[in-house]
This record gives structure tokens, C-alpha cells and sequence, in this order.
């Protein structure tokens, strides 16, 4: 099993960094691709990941034509044919994500199977609002031997209310609704930048999507979508990443082309700690005199609050600043699992129920670590920066999930890191 290894203690993060285009985006402009009868799309700024090449291979499993050409970072996708129905179980019981192909299948072919996706290890992932939004749109849902299947002949535009402002739900219901018939209006919606860049594509498309970024969405049905051209926008978890990545080791690091309006929750935290973050024409700017810097209470809320995919890499944070910090995470009922990890390097912290209260500024030693999902991978790398001695984090399968040469980019920025194959 390939290791990562970090020699940590007296790390202090100096220079530049380039960001990936997001994970969070790509995957559902990929959804958003089987709509068009004509044309093809090209996605550009594509990260190179995992979950990437899985949704790449959920979309050929429709028969459509999927070209990734990895050095200049763009998909083309020709989804002008007949396409398949059924999603292939072998790749989407890969990733979770998938589901959001559910919604462009059914609007484009008035039939789809797609199987259930499981849980993971943050939380049981239902996709219940989902469902009830395809079915207030007209859509017969059953299930069977462990897969969703959709039927529509036609959907027709519905007023929606989501429960939750669900990232997922408001993909799939956005791109089931842009060939419904009539007008859907979806209040309470997720307003996260990822949605705002489905939208932009989907118009590109010839689609009439307004609202994205606000929680109301009304998306006007239209017969056809054609093909477009795309940059997926840049990815502002890997740059808040950084950000804390250099907070942590008293760093000075500029993240290129960070788009601040992406991360002002974050922002403000790290401001609040004081965490010295500017604006540069070049990107933004993050410099901290760690040893000074204050503890803080953080909520995770969806956008515009503070970014659940932030939670895990901040706790690193709140562990290397003196005094307690509170972390309550609301959006995922499992996303502690990194700090059981930390408490091998010898973090103090009590978790009860939504809230981790952790004790920071005690030290952390390097220890042998396993990683349990994607951003908690990030979070003990992160903590092996600043623990003294060797920490060595395994299970990388979950980070080259979302981070695409992460330790390439630490060691471009001073980190003494090396990816190492083997039980060494
Ligand atoms: C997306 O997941 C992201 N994944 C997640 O990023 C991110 O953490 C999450 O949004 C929240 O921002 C992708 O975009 C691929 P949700 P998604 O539906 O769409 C509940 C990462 O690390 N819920 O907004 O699955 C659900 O249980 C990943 O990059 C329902 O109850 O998130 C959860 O508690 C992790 N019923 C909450 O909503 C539903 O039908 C948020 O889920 C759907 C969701």
C-alpha cells in the first residue's frame, strides 16, 4: 500500500501554488454532457482525479463517446447517439456522486436505472430529495435489486421545496428540469459555486436556468441542448486548503487565482484567528505568525456558511493554536474520524455528538495514520507538516480522490514529503 511521508516540526510553507479545477464541479458538468443531443461539449481546467476517470467511465457506460486528453486537462464529450439507459452498477457503486446522472438520463430518455448509491464513511448520504423532487416532477419511482429506477415520459415542471439546500438534489433536479415541460422553480436550493458553474454550462447549453448562487432556482424547459464549451472553475477546497496548509506552519504563500468570493467564510475564520489574508492581483496571499494566533468556535452550514469540506483540514489548524477551539459540524453526521486519528500524535480533544472541542497548542508527535475519507487525508498530511518527528498516512486512495499531486505541491512549497510505494 503506497504511503505518504512527512518529516514535520520546523516546516514553515514558503511560495507559489497552482489550483486544480474543482472535483465538487467537474463531476456534474460530466452529468450535465449526456443532455446534449447536439454537438459535442469540451470541458477545460479538468482536474486530474479519480472520481474523475470513475464518472468518466459512468458515462461511457451509456454508450457515449468520453475522450480525456490529461495533458491539456479538457473532456470531450459526444453524447449526440442513442444513448444507453442504465447506469453501469460496477462504476457507480464506485462513487456516490454518480447519482447525479439520474436526472439528465430520465429527462433525455424518459427511462433510467441508476443504482443506489451506498453510504460512506461521513454518513449514511441519503438521496431522498432526490426522489421526491424527480417524482413531484411527474417521474415513477421504484426500486429494485439495489437500483433507483426512474420512469417519465415527460417530465413536467413542478414547484419544489427541498428540505435541505442538498448540493446533489439541486443538480439532479436542475438538470432534469431543463427539458421538463413548463417551468420548475426549486426554492431553498444550494447556492454553492459549483452550482453557479452547472448553471453557466447548462445555459451555454441552451438551457434557461436562473437564480444559481440564490435559493431560488426557475429553470424554464426547453426541447433540445446542444453541446458548449467550458472551463470548470477553479477549485476553492484545494485552495482553502493551502490557505490553512500555510496558517498552520507560519507560512507565506500566495495561492494563485484563489477566487476570494469562493471562500469569505473560511477567510473570515482564518482573519479571525489572525491569520493575515490579502487579496493580490495574482491571487491571494496568506501569512501567519502561528504562534499568536487565537482559537475559534466554527459552525459548518451550507454555502455561504463555513465549508463542511473545509471542517477536517481546519481542526488541523485549531490544533496547532493555543487554547480551545470549537468545531460543530451540521452538515455530515460523521465527519470527526480524522481527530481519532490525530489523537495518535497526541491531540486533545473531546467530540460530543456535532460538536469537537479540541485542546490546541499541546504539540503533535508524528505517528503512523490511516485516512478515512477524502478531506481527512488532507487534514493528517496537514498535522504531519507541524508534528515533530516521521508521520506516515496511509490509505491514499481517498485523497488522490480530490487532490491531484498534493505532496508534489507541498514539496514546491518547502514541505519535506515524498509519496513512497510498499509496506515502508
Ligand atoms: C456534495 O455532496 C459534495 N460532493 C460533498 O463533497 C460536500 O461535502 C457536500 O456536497 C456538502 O457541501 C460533490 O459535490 C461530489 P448534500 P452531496 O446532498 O451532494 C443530506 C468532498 O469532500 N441529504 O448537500 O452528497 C445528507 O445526508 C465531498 O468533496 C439528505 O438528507 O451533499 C447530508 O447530511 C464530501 N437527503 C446533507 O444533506 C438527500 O436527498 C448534505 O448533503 C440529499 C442529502
Amino acid at each position: 500500500m503506497e504511503h505518504i511521508i512527512i518529516e514535520g516540526g520546523n516546516t514553515r510553507l514558503q511560495g507559489e501554488v497552482v489550483i486544480e479545477g474543482a472535483k465538487n464541479a467537474v463531476l456534474p458538468l460530466l452529468a450535465a454532457t449526456i443532455l446534449a443531443k447536439d454537438g459535442q461539449t469540451i470541458l477545460r481546467n479538468v482536474p486530474i482525479l479519480s472520481d474523475v476517470f470513475t464518472m468518466n467511465n459512468v458515462i461511457r457506460g451509456l454508450d457515449i463517446d468520453v475522450v480525456f486528453d490529461e495533458n491539456n486537462k479538457e473532456i470531450t464529450v459526444d453524447a449526440s447517439n442513442y444513448i444507453l439507459d442504465k447506469a453501469p452498477y460496477e462504476y457507480v457503486s464506485q462513487m456516490r456522486a454518480s447519482i447525479v446522472v439520474l436526472g439528465p438520463i430520465l429527462a433525455r430518455c424518459g427511462h433510467a436505472t441508476v443504482s443506489m448509491p451506498g453510504g460512506c464513511s461521513i454518513g449514511s448520504r441519503p438521496i431522498d430529495l432526490h426522489l421526491k423532487g424527480l417524482e413531484a416532477m411527474g417521474a415513477k419511482i421504484t426500486q429494485s435489486g439495489g437500483d433507483i429506477i426512474a420512469k417519465a415520459s415527460k417530465l413536467q415542471g413542478a414547484n419544489i421545496y427541498l428540505d435541505f439546500p442538498s448540493v446533489g438534489a439541486t443538480q439532479n433536479l436542475m438538470m432534469a428540469a431543463t427539458l421538463a415541460e413548463g417551468k420548475t422553480v426549486i426554492e431553498n436550493a444550494a447556492r454553492e459555486p459549483e452550482i453557479v458553474d452547472l448553471a453557466l454550462l447548462l445555459n451555454k447549453m441552451g438551457a434557461i436556468v436562473k437564480g444559481a448562487g440564490t435559493e431560488t432556482l426557475t429553470i424554464q424547459g426547453v426541447n433540445r441542448l446542444h453541446g458548449a464549451d467550458h472551463d470548470v472553475v477553479q477549485d476553492r477546497i484545494e485552495a482553502g486548503t493551502f490557505m490553512v496548509a500555510a496558517a498552520m506552519t507560519n507560512g507565506d504563500v500566495l495561492i494563485k487565482d484563489a477566487i476570494w468570493e469562493h471562500n469569505r467564510p473560511l477567510i473570515s475564520k482564518l482573519r479571525e484567528m489572525g491569520v493575515e489574508v490579502t487579496d493580490e492581483a495574482r491571487g491571494i496571499r496568506v501569512k501567519a505568525d502561528t504562534a499568536s494566533l487565537k482559537p475559534v468556535t466554527v459552525k459548518t452550514l451550507p454555502h455561504p456558511g463555513f465549508p463542511t469540506d473545509m471542517q477536517a483540514q481546519f481542526t488541523a489548524l485549531m490544533a496547532v493554536v493555543d487554547g480551545e477551539s470549537t468545531m460543530i459540524e451540521t452538515v455530515f453526521e460523521n465527519r470527526f474520524q480524522h481527530l481519532e486519528e490525530m489523537r495518535r500524535m497526541g491531540l486533545h480533544s473531546e467530540i460530543l455528538r456535532e460538536t469537537a472541542m479540541i485542546h490546541g497548542g499541546q504539540g503533535l508527535q508524528g505517528a503512523t495514520v490511516m485516512s478515512t475519507d477524502l478531506r481527512a487525508s488532507a487534514a493528517l498530511i496537514l498535522s504531519g507538516l507541524v508534528a515533530k518527528g516521521q508521520t506516515k498516512v496511509g490509505k491514499l486512495t481517498h485523497l488522490d480522490r480530490g487532490y491531484y499531486q498534493f505532496n508534489e505541491k507541498l514539496v514546491g512549497l518547502g514541505a519535506t514529503i515524498k509519496r513512497v510505494k510498499g509496506d515502508a
